[in-house]
């Protein structure tokens, strides 16, 4: 499978996906998303790998949308190909998916880190959703997704002035994990992804699900739902032998990896 626009790489059990457009600052057009989303696939379906980093360069992770790509399309045009719905794809990958994020994520950028699962950040990273002074709104979920993940209002402010928001308030809001030194950013977010990897595969994918989740029902039906998924997990070798390897003081064999 070629690739353009991305980089893709396996380290590991980590599968590693650089967005390569450097000109554009990493913009997203089509050709970008239809690779990220055929690279994640693959990787999900590839029983050798356990976790998905998605990163970009120090100075942009992607500095949104492609704006000259957008610019002459017609509403006709955007509903017909009901223009970014190939991006839910990715957000239908079991596996996880860490966004590593330096230097700009903004609209289009910023939206595509908050698909992914959870986002490392570097201290040099700066998030936005400035599509309002270019006349349009988030159009790849970002009013919907940031608004969850900071409250509604810093996403409204973000949203109608374009603002941007630093590592440090990124962090201090929820929207990222933890911050890195933007030379150690890579590294870090594969070691992150190299230890979920290790675990019983099974188990992550369940806990993935589970959290993800939370985001689409209520509180009952949610907590019904984990305490299913975790019955479910006593069918699982995994969990014999990581309770066995705790008992023992070892270090688990997990079998489904
Ligand atoms: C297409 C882009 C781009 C983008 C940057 N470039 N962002 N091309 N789409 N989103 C291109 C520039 O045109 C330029 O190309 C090159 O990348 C370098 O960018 P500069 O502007 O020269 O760099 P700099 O001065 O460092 O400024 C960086 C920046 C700025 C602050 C990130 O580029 C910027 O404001 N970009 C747009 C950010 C934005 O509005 N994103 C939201 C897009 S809409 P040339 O050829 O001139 O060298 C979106 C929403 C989608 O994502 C859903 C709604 C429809």
């Amino acid at each position: 499978m070629a690739y353009e626009t991305i980089l893709v790489e396996t380290r590991g059990r980590v599968g590693l996906i650089t967005l390569d457009r450097p000109k554009a600052l990493n913009a997203l057009n089509a050709q970008v998303q239809d690779e990220i989303v055929r690279a994640a696939k693959a990787f999900d379906e590839n029983a050798k790998i356990g976790a998905i980093v998605i990163t970009g360069s120090e100075k942009a992770f992607a500095a949104g949308a492609d704006i000259k790509e957008m610019q002459p399309k017609t509403y006709i045009e955007t509903y017909m190909e009901d223009m970014f719905s190939d991006w839910d794809a990715l957000t239908r990958v079991r596996k996880p998916i860490i966004a590593a994020v330096a230097g700009y994520a903004l609209g289009g950028g910023c939206e595509l880190a908050m698909m992914c699962d959870f986002i490392i950040a570097a201290d040099n990273a700066r998030f936005g959703q400035p599509e309002i002074t270019i006349g349009v709104m988030p159009g790849m979920g970002g009013s919907q997704r940031l608004t969850r993940f900071v409250g509604k209002s810093k996403a409204m402010e973000m949203c109608l002035t374009g603002r941007m928001m630093d590592a440090e308030e990124a962090e201090r809001s929820g929207l990222v994990s933890r911050i890195v030194p933007a030379g150690e950013l890579l590294e870090e977010a594969l070691k992150v992804a190299g230890k979920i990897a290790e675990f019983s595969m099974p188990a992550v994918m369940m806990t993935k699900e589970a959290v993800n989740r939370a985001y689409e029902t209520t509180l009952s039906e949610g907590v019904r739902f984990e305490r299913r998924v975790f019955h479910a997990m006593f069918a699982l070798d995994d969990q014999k032998e990581g309770m066995a390897a705790f008992s023992e003081k070892r270090t688990a064999q997990f079998k489904n990896r």
